[in-house]
């Protein structure tokens, strides 16, 4: 087939839709009907002009080849993930940690490291969002000291949440006293840019890390777990296994906080529901 350059040369079939899905669906969990054909086709579209290919069959005949493994898989996760965030995202989480969530540790736990786990975390804005809401509570709370840990399946964000820069519009939602805080501004002034301070920077540890097929033995047990709007890109079952997974590394009477949309009704999981979206581990 030739390069024709045109979009309509490039067609994925059926067949080459399948191969993909199911692939994306058993390694990654991420769920792909029929109807996001023409999503998939859309996102992948920009790598079979990069690697010079000329339709989506010998793009699958490259992707599932030793050397495409290796080198591929890795861009076509950074393309069929959707890393939607905001800094202060469903407030009402970061307000339950602050009332009820860090008195206790620190008042039960006096003088030990909390650990948060943001699972999911994509460009950053979560775990930032928790640094700072804890770097507020340790102020007032002299020897509360915590880390965060955060990850994702795709290197593209974790590059990006590391780097730590976002544009004014993006941290909008930050309280403007905290921006003076913990934002640094560049020092050029035609640039809108912003860096998330050091001090709030070391406190969080960025990892890529896949639920579906990463084996959880080496991760400890954390005081917190934050799993938001990850969970609705996969089915039912793969939810479960991924919450239970999950629950695994949550200390008993530990938290873990899902998004706004995701549920675990009828779910068999050692977890009771504190407040609409919050769970507490028995
Ligand atoms: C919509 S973002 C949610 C970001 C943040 N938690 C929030 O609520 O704002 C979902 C993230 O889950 C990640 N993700 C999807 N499938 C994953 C998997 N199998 N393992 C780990 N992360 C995954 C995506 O790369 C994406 O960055």
């Amino acid at each position: 087939m030739a390069i024709t350059g045109t979009r309509t040369a490039m067609v994925m079939s059926v067949h080459e839709f399948h191969r993909l899905s199911s692939f994306i669906y058993t390694h990654y969990g991420i769920k792909l009907p029929m109807t996001k054909k023409t999503m998939l086709e859309g996102r992948l579209h920009k790598r079979l002009v990069a690697l010079k290919l000329p339709g989506y069959k010998a793009y699958c005949d490259y992707l599932f080849s030793a050397e495409g493994k290796l080198s591929e898989l890795i861009q076509m996760v950074d393309l069929v993930t959707t890393n939607k965030t905001d800094f202060f995202r469903e407030a009402i989480h970061f307000d339950y940690l602050s009332r009820h969530v860090l008195p206790s540790a620190a008042q039960n736990d006096p003088g030990k490291l909390f650990s948060i786990w943001s699972a999911g975390c994509s460009t950053g804005e979560e775990p930032y969002t928790l640094a700072i809401t804890l770097s507020e509570f340790a102020e007032l709370n002299r020897g509360f000291n915590f880390s965060i840990f955060a990850t994702d399946i795709s290197t593209r964000v974790l590059g990006a949440a590391v780097k730590a820069v976002y544009s004014e519009e993006k941290v909008q939602p930050i309280p403007l006293v905290l921006k003076r805080k913990y934002l640094l501004k560049s020092k050029d002034v035609k640039n809108k840019t912003v860096r998330i301070a050091p001090q709030l920077r070391s406190k969080v540890n960025f990892e890529r890390i896949n639920f579906i097929d990463d084996d959880f033995s080496t991760i400890q047990v954390f005081n917190v777990v934050f799993c938001r709007n990850v969970l609705i890109y996969f089915d039912r079952e793969t939810q479960e296994k991924v919450i239970r997974k999950l629950c695994s590394k949550i200390e008993e009477g530990g938290y873990l906080f899902l998004g706004h949309s995701e549920s675990i009704s009828g779910m068999d999981l050692p977890l009771i529901q504190v407040h609409p979206t919050i769970f507490k581990k028995i």
